[in-house]
């Protein structure tokens, strides 16, 4: 028999690890096609809604599968206009929180805690999750920027309800109006970072959701997910890495340091795209116009080499991470904002896909190959 420190090697698994290439639901929300290079919110492609859309239209679009018409493009902003404002018990919890805590942290706690306050919590009727989904959309962004506020001890700045949501962000968490170009850059990082599929913070949320908990819930559960350094987190870790090297002709020998050190490099690789992420294209170029903007072209000079060096030696391709930090730094945001305001923008998503969850639910509940012992006797904790 086999016991538990003789056990065989395990066998070859049966499954791929990390569920690489399992279909795990059906969704009409948005599709990653990997070799092409080709990302759509409910059909429409990422090149055109960058180009041409605002993020509060996408927000609509993965809610209600269609964009908007004019009028209910107006209601959707009355609806989060007003749902901006948190209660006075969030802000003191974000007032007590430590100020040396990740926001991404903050913004967990705190979206958890929102739902102390929202008496509709346990209705997950479409009716009942679109408004939870409207509150949240229009309270994450007050939250976090509200949380930077005061850990510095500055005075809160309210929404303005003329603004839209990326405006809005950048006035609350600065205190003071955006540029026209700042504010459209955001706004198109924004729709940039809304879906993308099943990817593992939206797979956490439906897994949740499947079980018929709360809104709140599927979503604190996404933020955890989120802030991993191998999803949403990597986008912070990329700044640090551009800080680390601090010009482009250190990054040669940084890169090689580091892969002979086996290390992963932040924003490379991706588990679905095999090519160019289309939304790094997007990304790459408000790199580089914002640097030149700013006469500082140093971060995307890095990033360029990086690029390079990276492709000929392992063939990997920037992923959504690897340009957006750099945009976000030279607008002045600190760096552990950065998975904070990808948030900001995914809450749509995953609120599209609870609401896909709820509207055609089935307990999620997948099995492990076992691989461990079997039959092992129990023995008695003084024969041990
Ligand atoms: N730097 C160096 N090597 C990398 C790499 C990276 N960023 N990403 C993948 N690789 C290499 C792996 O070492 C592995 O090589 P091997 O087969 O010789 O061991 C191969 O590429 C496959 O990588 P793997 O980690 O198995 O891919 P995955 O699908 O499990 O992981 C990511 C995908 C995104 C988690 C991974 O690419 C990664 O860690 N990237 C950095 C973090 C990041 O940017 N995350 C944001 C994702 S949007």
């Amino acid at each position: 028999m086999d016991t538990a420190e003789n056990k065989p090697a395990p066998a070859a698994p049966k499954q791929p690890a990390g569920l690489e290439g399992v279909v795990a639901a059906q969704s009409s929300i948005g599709d990653v096609d990997g070799t092409n290079g080709v990302l759509i919110y409910q059909g429409l492609d990422i090149h055109d809604l960058a180009e041409h859309s605002t993020f509060e239209e996408i927000v609509f679009l993965l809610w209600h599968g269609r964009l908007p018409k004019r009028e209910e493009l107006e209601a959707l902003r009355g609806e989060l206009s007003s749902a901006m404002k948190l209660p006075g018990e969030i802000i003191e919890l974000l007032r007590n929180t430590p100020r040396d805590s990740e926001p991404m942290d903050a913004l967990r706690t705190a979206v958890s805690a929102l739902a102390f306050y929202d008496e509709g919590v346990r209705d997950l009727s479409r009716e009942g999750a679109l408004r939870t989904a409207t509150r949240l959309t229009a309270q994450l962004p007050v939250v976090v920027a509200s949380f930077a506020r005061l850990r510095d001890g500055r005075q809160l700045v309210d929404a303005d309800p003329s603004l839209n949501l990326a405006s809005n962000f950048l006035y609350m968490l600065k205190g003071e109006r955006p540029t026209e170009r700042e504010a459209r850059i955001l706004d198109v990082c924004l729709i940039l970072h809304a879906d993308h599929e099943l990817n593992a913070s939206t797979f956490t949320a439906r897994v949740i959701a499947g079980t018929l908990a709360d809104v709140y819930g599927a979503v604190t559960g996404a933020i955890a997910a989120l802030s991993g350094p191998l999803h949403g987190g990597a986008n912070t870790n990329v700044m640090k890495m551009l800080l680390e090297i601090g010009s482009p002709d250190k990054a040669e020998e940084w890169l090689q340091d580091a892969l002979a050190r086996k290390k992963k490099i932040m924003g490379f690789g991706h588990r679905v795209y095999k090519t160019e992420d289309p939304r790094s294209v997007w990304l790459r170029r408000f790199s580089k116009e914002v640097g030149e903007e700013r006469g500082e072209t140093r971060w995307f000079e890095i990033l360029e080499r990086l690029r390079e060096l990276m492709f000929a030696s392992k063939k990997l391709y920037p992923n959504v991470d690897y340009y957006s930090g750099s945009v976000y730094y030279q607008f002045g945001i600190p760096l552990d904002l950065f998975t904070p305001i990808f948030a900001v923008s995914r809450i749509s998503g995953w609120t599209g896909h609870i609401l896909e969850q709820y509207a055609n639910n089935r307990l999620i509940r997948p099995r492990a190959e076992y691989v461990g012992p079997r039959g092992v006797r129990y023995v008695p904790i003084e024969e041990r």
